[in-house]
């Protein structure tokens, strides 16, 4: 039923709904890397080597929360090969623990987004997401080929 909605919820979004159909590895890759450039960025402003910037941490959090969003539909059965793709067979394997900890990322976003206020909170908000990251990767993302 959730898949149900969400489907539908991704044919409104004409644009997602095409790419993530025609190429769901580029897709969710593309996501990943604005993930990890918003992450970085954040981490800059918490060591001091970029102002703080509410504008840019709340456009960090907002994509986070759309990538939150589009993952349950990047991983349809045929993207399991190729593309040099990252993923795990075990997304497919352990589905519901996959799910599970899409929404606990989701969560970390969503329940972080507003305490960012400041350098100090941002790095308590980045802290809990970063572990949601990680949370993930740990078992399904391979490590990076050489
Ligand atoms: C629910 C699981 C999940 C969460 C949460 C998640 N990732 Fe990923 N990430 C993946 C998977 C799976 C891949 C491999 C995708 C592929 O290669 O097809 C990946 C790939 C990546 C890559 C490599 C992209 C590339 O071009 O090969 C980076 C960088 C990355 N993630 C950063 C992040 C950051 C930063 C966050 C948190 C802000 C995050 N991810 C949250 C599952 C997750």
């Amino acid at each position: 039923m959730k898949r149900i909605v969400l489907a539908a919820a991704l044919a409104a979004l004409g644009v997602t709904a095409v790419l993530a159909q025609s190429n769901p590895i580029a897709a969710r890759k593309a996501l990943m890397k604005g993930n990890n450039d918003n992450a970085s960025n954040l981490v800059k402003m918490t060591r001091g080597e970029q102002p703080y910037d509410a504008a840019k941490v709340n456009a960090a959090f907002a994509q986070w929360a759309d990538t939150a969003q589009k993952l349950p539909s990047l991983f349809p059965d045929n993207s399991k090969e190729g593309d040099q793709t990252r993923a795990t067979a075990k997304i497919w394997e352990t589905r519901s623990d996959f799910d599970a900890k899409v929404a606990a990322f989701a969560k970390a976003v969503a329940d972080n987004r507003d305490k960012a206020k400041n350098v100090d909170d941002l790095k308590i908000a980045l802290g809990a997401v970063g572990k949601a990251c990680d949370g993930c990767h740990e078992q399904y993302r391979k490590p990076a080929q050489r």
